[in-house]
């Protein structure tokens, strides 16, 4: 059984921060999943008949993209959509981007400073798979949403980057170089222990980059290089970086693909 070491709330914020001004640009993974989240949300039933006074959170919004979709789908009530972000670099970003009117709150989603019963919807596209138990992320979002309110959460698991993890094992073994990321049985059972209503769909998305360096950087523009604790200055030394180009598997045009095990989580709470 893999053991997961979970990076430290500083160096995410930090990371994050550092990479608001190019994370919009590089983050297509991340549109792709919100966008699907999004979808979701406007067949959902909240936004069947008045959405005036619905009040909304996007957790983990980082640069606020979809803080500002969510404001302009429950257009009108912009005083009730409220955008939070461990990450304060990314809260600035945010605040000076974002549309007048939106709320941005510094928080951790594991305990969010908001009241039982406050919201009617909350909105968290790839942010829990960073929060050390996705369980108390969860269960804060079931404590602060009303009844027959709805969640809508999406994630990274297991098998996500692994050709990027295997290529790295091979041109320095038995050291880390890529974020883990929880099982679909481990994050399966977490979700039925608190959310017994849930849905899960999941899918394997395939990102293509001209190349290994060009999928580091991408990872880089976006915040999401490695944090883990066994992370070294030296890691990415010219040789080893090299010899892990060379193991990356390519295909007949040099270019290369990196795989992403992609799941969403909707729940509809019952009244
Ligand atoms: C990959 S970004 C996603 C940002 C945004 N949701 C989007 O779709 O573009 C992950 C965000 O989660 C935030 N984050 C990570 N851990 C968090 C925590 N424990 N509480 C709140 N936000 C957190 C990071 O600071 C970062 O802004």
């Amino acid at each position: 059984m893999t053991t997961l070491a979970p990076p430290a709330k500083s160096a995410i914020a930090k990371d994050f921060g550092a990479a608001s001004k190019t994370y919009n640009p590089a983050a297509r993974l991340q549109r792709y999943m919100g966008q699907v989240m999004l979808d979701q949300l406007q067949e959902g039933q909240c936004l069947q008949g008045t959405n005036a006074g619905c009040r909304v959170l996007d957790l983990g919004c980082g640069t606020g993209w979809f803080t500002d979709q969510l404001a302009d789908m429950f257009n009108g009530s912009r005083d009730v959509v409220t955008g939070a972000d461990l990450s304060p670099g990314m809260l600035d970003y945010a605040r000076a981007a974002g549309a007048p009117g939106i709320r941005w709150l510094a928080a951790d989603a594991e305990s969010l400073p908001l009241k039982d019963n406050s919201l009617d919807v909350v909105f968290s596209n790839l942010m829990i798979q960073w929060c050390r138990h996705s369980s108390a992320v969860l269960a804060e979002c079931r404590r602060v949403l009303r009844p027959g309110g709805q969640l809508f959460v999406s994630t990274l698991l297991d098998g996500t980057l692994d050709e990027l993890r295997q290529a790295w094992h091979r041109a320095d073994p038995g050291q880390e170089h890529v974020n883990q990321f929880e099982s679909e049985a481990g994050f399966r059972s977490q979700t039925l222990e608190v959310l017994p209503e849930h849905r899960i769909t999941t899918e394997s998305i395939a990102l293509d980059y001209p190349s290994p360096l060009a999928l580091l950087a991408e990872l880089k523009a976006i915040g999401a290089g490695f944090k883990g604790s066994s992370r070294r200055r030296s890691a990415t030394a010219p040789g080893r970086l090299r010899t892990m180009c060379h193991h990356y598997p390519k295909g007949s045009d040099g270019r290369i693909h990196a795989t992403y095990r992609a799941a969403w989580l909707t729940c509809h709470l019952p009244d």
